[in-house]
C-alpha cells in the first residue's frame, strides 16, 4: 500500500482538524495542523472568501512544502449589503468575540422588518497541491436563513443563536451537531472537497 500523502491544514482549530481527518484519512491522506510546523497564521487581507482561503492555503503550503487545505467562512446579511461577510469574525472591531459581534448585528437590524432580514452563511474550502498551484480546487457551500433579534439555542458558535431556519422553525444553535453538519455551508463544501479528491476532478 502507498504511504499516506501528508496534508497540512491551515488552521489551529482542533475541531476542524478532527473533522477533516475523519473524512480525508480514508482517501489516503495524513493530516497535520500547521501549528505542528510552527506556521504562523496568514493575515486575511482578501476581500472575498476565495481570496482569504487561498492566502491561508498558500501560506501553509509555502512554509511546509506540503499540499494544503484552508477554509474561510462568514455570514452575509442582505439588509447590510452583504456585511459582515469576510469580516464576520472581526465585525465588532478590536477585541471582537461572538457576544459583541451578535450584539452589533442585532443593533444594526433592530429597525429592519423580519421579512427583510435574509442572510446566508458561506464557506469556501481550498486545496492547493503546492504553493504555486495555478488551479487550486475550490469548493463552496451556502446556507440560507434569516436573522432573528432574540437569540435561541446553545449549540454551535458565532452567529448561530441568531440564524433562523424557516425550514426547521429553529435557529442553527438549536440543531444537533450532526444535523448542522448535514445542512451547513461548511458541510456542503467539505463533502464537495472529499468527492473531488476522491474522483480527481
Ligand atoms: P473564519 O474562521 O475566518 O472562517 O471566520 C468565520 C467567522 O464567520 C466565525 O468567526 C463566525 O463569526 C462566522 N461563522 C462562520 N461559520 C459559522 C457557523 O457555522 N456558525 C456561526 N458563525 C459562523
Amino acid at each position: 500500500m502507498a504511504a499516506p500523502q501528508k496534508l497540512v491544514i491551515a488552521s489551529g482549530n482542533a475541531g476542524k482538524l478532527r473533522e477533516l481527518s475523519a473524512l480525508l484519512e480514508p482517501l489516503g491522506f495524513e493530516l497535520h495542523a500547521q501549528s505542528e510546523f510552527s506556521v504562523p497564521e496568514a493575515e486575511e487581507t482578501g476581500t472575498t472568501f476565495v481570496e482569504n482561503a487561498i492566502i491561508k492555503a498558500r501560506n501553509a503550503a509555502s512554509l511546509t512544502g506540503l499540499p494544503a487545505v484552508a477554509d474561510d467562512s462568514g455570514i452575509e446579511v442582505d439588509a447590510l449589503d452583504g456585511a459582515p461577510g469576510v469580516y464576520s469574525a472581526r465585525f465588532s472591531g478590536p477585541g471582537a468575540d461572538d457576544a459583541r459581534n451578535n450584539a452589533l448585528l442585532v443593533e444594526k437590524l433592530r429597525s429592519v422588518p423580519e421579512d427583510r432580514r435574509s442572510a446566508r452563511y458561506r464557506a469556501v474550502i481550498v486545496y492547493m497541491r503546492h504553493a504555486a498551484d495555478p488551479s487550486p480546487i475550490i469548493c463552496e457551500g451556502s446556507w440560507e436563513g434569516r436573522i432573528t433579534l432574540e437569540p435561541r439555542g446553545d449549540n454551535g458558535f458565532g452567529y448561530d443563536p441568531h440564524f433562523w431556519l424557516d425550514s426547521h422553525g429553529c435557529t442553527s444553535a438549536e440543531l444537533d451537531p450532526q444535523e448542522k453538519n448535514r445542512l451547513s455551508h461548511r458541510g456542503q463544501a467539505l463533502r464537495q472537497l472529499v468527492e473531488r479528491l476522491r474522483t480527481g476532478s
